[in-house]
């Protein structure tokens, strides 16, 4: 059965959930005022003040969608950034995970699972910090830094996991909406980049299974899956 779990501190909600996955029915919710040991990608850190922010995660079970692979993440940021642009923001998704608000980062998503039993969707979404301290890799912002004032979060707390579970149902149609969506959301449409410190490539978009477009300075394009983009510049 699909549950909604609150904690008020917790070392991190995807190793809460990864480690109570057998208790959990597809499409449970582990959320916290505060997490000790927040992680994001490649091992970093992810540090939010407590009762500030959203910061949880959702257990993925069901074959059908398990069966979407690397497209999950597309349906995620899709969900997450259509509920803050219904805030009256622009939200931009940068690929793979993350979503930027005039050109900062306000939300991190990170897939953690073994397919083809689950996956842990794991989400951090910077709501109501005014003040970042410590080293950021790209500089952070938040909703309320955004909109000049603060969110319900309790109230938009429910919001982002309605929308979650409204994306989901039908996969293959939200799907579709989705990869509409990201078009006009694109972050990194037609900026150069490196892919792990190699090109420089022009970004043209995504493909149907949410791979990067990349051109290099021959017009060679490559669909790419994974690994690290470093913008070189607008
Ligand atoms: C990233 O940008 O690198 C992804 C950040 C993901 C952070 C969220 S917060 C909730 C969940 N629990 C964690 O420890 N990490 C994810």
């Amino acid at each position: 059965m699909s549950t909604k779990i609150y904690l008020h501190q917790v070392d991190s909600t995807s190793d809460y959930l990864r480690l109570h996955r057998d208790e959990h029915g597809d499409f449970s919710f582990v959320y916290a005022d505060e997490q000790t040991s927040g992680h994001g990608r490649l091992g970093r850190t992810w540090l939010t003040h407590p009762k500030e922010n959203l910061t949880f995660s959702f257990i993925i079970k069901d074959p059908k969608k398990l069966a979407l692979g690397a497209r999950i993440t597309l349906l995620v940021s899709y969900a997450v950034a259509k509920e803050i642009e219904s805030y009256g923001l622009r939200p931009e998704i940068k690929w793979p995970n993350d979503i930027y608000l005039r050109g900062q980062k306000a939300v991190g998503i990170l897939l953690e699972g073994s397919l083809p039993d689950y996956v842990i969707v794991g989400i951090g979404i910077n709501v109501n910090q005014h003040t970042f301290e410590g080293e950021y890799r790209t500089s952070p912002t938040s909703i309320a830094l955004e909109l000049e004032e603060n969110v319900n979060l309790d109230v938009f707390r429910e919001q982002v996991f309605d929308a979650l579970e409204a994306s989901f149902l039908e996969v293959e149609p939200s799907y579709q909406e989705a990869l509409s969506y990201f078009k006009e959301h694109d972050y990194l449409c037609s900026k150069s980049v490196l892919l792990e410190g190699v090109g420089p490539y022009k970004v043209l978009g995504i493909d149907e299974d949410f791979k990067i477009l990349l051109e290099d300075s021959n017009g060679n394009i490559i669909h790419n899956a994974s690994g690290e983009l470093t913008i070189l510049r607008d």
